[in-house]
């Protein structure tokens, strides 16, 4: 592999500050020569991973693992390792010696380098294991992948929130915002390369800039930007959830009526020792007044099931509040003890086939739930925006509700971005079908 002219593809696992990450690292390595290909034939493979939950973890090893077998068929092939995984403590070194195959392993902190750590391995043939213990400052002049009808943008890194089953503050560092003015230009030179939606990125969005309802007023400011018809943003924690931006998504008519507010559970005893900061009525009420502003507003939601010393009411109690408020759907997930979190340590850890049924009870309550109501909105007309052609239906093209279903309906690419207005007219599993309206 030369060192101004190569493949690359970058495997991605977790949530979307990784989808974003992994965006940002191939704008970095599109500056150097690279440009990107298949997983199969690539010179370069990047695994961006993921720690959130062990089952993610297992995933990076399997895979990794399983290209030792391959290197005899791609003997160049540069294996790279980066994200949340390798952030933690002693991981990176450990993952090095487990697999001597992989070239560089880089932490969350410093991915900056990686166009300086890949020509290292390239040009002088080292095995680089660059990590940082604690996070430095925001850099603010990494290159943009630019020209997607959605893109993310962060609005902040880290978090100080500290629930105690959570590994993310210890892998991505403290809370920090970036400045508003930085995120405008950033959104502006979006818009400027035909970017319709952006969808903004924080752990805690709602605490943006200490809280003080600095987010609300940076919703307004994004609402003025021209080009950019859709604002959509993740995540919301209930307890820093104010008036001012329940009243700032409803003034903007840019930003989607949807919102994800994780719940996480159902019971106050387990929220407080999840260190939530908040109980199940706090929750509901919240979600009285957004529904109050906002009627048809598009909630959706995580759930922890199984987490240490959850008794079989205080799962009752999680079925009651998904039962009540009806989200449109939800991302459920068996308890996982993550090391150095202090919920590991917990007593009354629950059995793994008491945390599997309890998850499939709640998806069952959930899937009758989202299916009534997705049947609910047969007939309605929806505001859509194709992002994409089907691959397997043509003629077909795919785009999502302002309160972001997936909608497929016949058109021709053309209306890719733009916004259409389409009656739904059927429902098949988690996907709406639907007809444009003339
Ligand atoms: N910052 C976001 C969520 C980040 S992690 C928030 O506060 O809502 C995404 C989801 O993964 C969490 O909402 C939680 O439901 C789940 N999760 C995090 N740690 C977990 C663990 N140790 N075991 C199981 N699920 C976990
Ligand atoms: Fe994890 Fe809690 Fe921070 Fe979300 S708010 S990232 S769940 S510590
Ligand atoms: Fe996201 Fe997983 Fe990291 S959920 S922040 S990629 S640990």
């Amino acid at each position: 592999m030369k060192d101004t002219d190569f493949t690359y593809n970058i495997v991605t696992y977790g949530c979307q500050m990784n989808e974003k990450d992994s965006s940002t690292m191939a704008a970095m390595l599109d500056q150097i020569g690279g440009r990107e290909s298949s997983r199969d034939d690539a010179q370069l493979l990047i695994f961006n991973t993921c720690c959130v939950r062990e089952h993610a973890e297992d995933k990076v090893f399997g895979n990794v693992g399983a290209l030792k077998k391959q290197l005899s068929e791609r003997p160049n092939l540069i294996i790279g390792v980066c994200g949340c995984m390798m952030q933690q403590k002693g991981v990176a070194e450990k993952f090095m010696k487990k697999f001597p195959f992989v070239n560089f392993v880089m932490g969350t902190h410093n991915m900056h380098q990686l166009p300086q750590i890949v020509l290292q391995v390239v040009k002088y043939g080292e095995r680089v294991c660059a990590v940082w213990d604690s996070e430095g400052e925001i850099i603010e002049e990494l290159p943009l992948r630019t020209g997607k009808i959605s893109s993310y943008v962060n609005i902040m890194f880290g978090c100080d929130n500290y629930c105690t089953y959570c590994i993310v503050p210890y892998v991505r560092g403290h809370e920090r915002s970036r400045s508003k003015d930085a995120i405008i230009r950033e959104v502006q030179a979006l818009s400027e390369s035909g970017t319709k939606e952006i969808i903004l990125l924080g752990q805690n969005v709602n605490s943006y800039q200490g809280g003080d309802d600095r987010f609300a007023d940076l919703l307004y400011s994004l609402n003025e930007i021209p080009g950019i018809d859709r604002i959509r943003f993740m995540t919301s924690h209930p307890k820093d959830i104010s008036l001012a931006l329940m009243n700032a998504m409803k003034d903007c008519d840019h930003v989607c009526k949807q919102l994800h507010l994780p719940v996480q559970s159902g019971s106050n005893e387990i929220l407080r020792r999840m260190n939530r900061r908040y109980t199940a009525e706090i929750y509901r009420e919240k979600v009285m007044e957004l529904r109050q502003l906002i009627p048809d507003i598009a909630l959706t939601t995580d759930i922890i099931v199984g987490f240490p010393g959850e008794t079989s009411d205080d799962f009752q109690q999680t079925l009651d509040l998904v039962n009540d408020i009806r989200f449109v759907t939800g991302y459920f997930f068996k308890y996982s003890p993550r090391p150095g979190t202090p919920a590991a340590k917990f007593e009354n850890q629950i059995d793994e086939d008491i945390k599997q049924e309890r998850l499939a009870t709640l998806l069952k309550l959930q899937d009758g739930i989202t299916n009534e109501y997705n049947r609910s909105l047969i007939g309605k007309t929806l505001h859509v925006m194709p992002e994409k052609t089907a691959d397997r239906h043509a003629g077909q093209i795919i785009g999502r509700s302002d309160g972001g279903r997936t909608v497929h309906f016949l058109g021709s690419s053309d209306l890719l971005g733009s916004t259409v207005p389409v009656t739904i007219t059927d429902v098949t599993g988690n996907t709406l079908l639907g007809v444009i309206r003339n």
